[in-house]
């Protein structure tokens, strides 16, 4: 590399966590896959991804932060497998990486926690390495290694499709107010849409998200939102966590004006009217002894960014 190209030592990007507005799932492929028509939105709980030069042919991964310690550091972790692939695919020479990770999303948690730091290390490499990639590229990239991974690198609000990899954007007027609450250990998804199988659930015909709930996001309105919220997962994560059920029965009795199970859970979303029920909710629902902590965030908001 020529001595006046300025090289960047550390390339940082911020990575939001998602909910789904609506999640809608046919039976199981034959690919083992479900077809998802599922509406993402990118809500203010971030990871954070930090990529440094390594000696070439070297990658590395440091897990730092909330429940760092449930994340694989080896080959297996999707940020690694993310810089690896863009390596092979668009890299024009040798490189490594060294990646940090910051975590704040849960981890399996239903929010795309793993699949936010594979797109944020796809972003931070690409602008590490220099390399000529778009956007789209990114994209179809990161298809590859999860399905939510092309809306964490997008954000905002967005209808998927496919297995959830395939996005549309989705107008949405106005700021919504969320309360999440993280729950004790984990769901696994594969486990989560096994159960979903051998229930015989899954609709066999086209998948629609409800009219009424794209029509809320348009007209930025709350309420109309809450009372449109679904997940054909919900029931299967109830079952495999009953007190799901219980800590949704009771932020609804607090007032939320909606409540869903994120992806395939156990994370659950409480929407508030607005900032202030926002902040007596996450008060109330903190001091329910239901979850392991709570966090009050606004959605929509971007994608993968960078921060440095
Ligand atoms: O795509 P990703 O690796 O994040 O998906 C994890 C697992 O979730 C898949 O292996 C599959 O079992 C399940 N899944 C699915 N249908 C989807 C998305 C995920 O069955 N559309």
């Amino acid at each position: 590399m020529s001595s006046e190209v300025s090289v960047a030592e550390a390339v940082r990007v911020r990575v939001a966590g998602k909910i789904n507005l609506a999640l809608r799932s046919s039976k199981r492929r034959p690919d083992g896959y479900h077809s998802l028509a599922t509406v993402f939105q990118a809500v203010s709980v971030f990871d954070e991804v930090e990529a440094r030069w390594a000696p070439p042919g070297r990658f590395s991964v440091r897990v730092v932060g909330e429940q760092a310690d449930r994340v694989p550091t080896d080959e297996s972790n999707l940020a690694v497998r993310a810089a690896r692939l863009l390596r092979d695919l668009v890299a024009p020479g040798p490189v490594g990486a060294e990646l940090v990770i910051r975590k704040t999303i849960p981890v399996a948690g239903g929010m795309a926690g793993g699949s936010a730091d594979a797109a944020g290390a796809l972003l931070a490499c690409a602008v590490l390495w220099d390399l000529d990639v778009s956007p789209e590229e990114l994209g179809e990239f990161g298809a590859r290694l999860g399905a939510d991974v092309p809306f964490c690198l997008t954000g905002g609000t967005a209808l998927g499709t496919g297995r959830g990899d395939r996005l549309a954007p989705v107008l949405s007027r106005g700021t919504y107010h969320w309360v999440l609450a993280f729950s004790e250990g984990e769901l696994s998804t594969p486990e989560v849409f096994e159960l979903f199988d051998r229930n015989g659930f899954g609709s066999p015909g086209d998948l629609e998200v409800p009219a009424g709930l794209l029509n809320a996001l348009v007209a930025g309105d709350p309420h109309a939102l809450g009372e449109n919220l679904v997940n054909d997962l919900q029931t299967v994560a109830w079952a495999l966590r009953p007190e799901l059920e219980t800590l949704i029965a009771h932020g609804t009795e607090l007032g939320a004006i909606g409540a869903i199970v994120s992806g395939s859970g156990p994370t659950v979303a409480f929407l508030a009217a607005n900032e202030a029920q926002a902040v007596d909710l996450s008060v109330d629902l903190s001091c329910s002894g239901l979850c392991r902590s709570v966090k009050r965030v606004t959605g929509p908001v971007p994608g993968a960014r960078l921060v440095s």
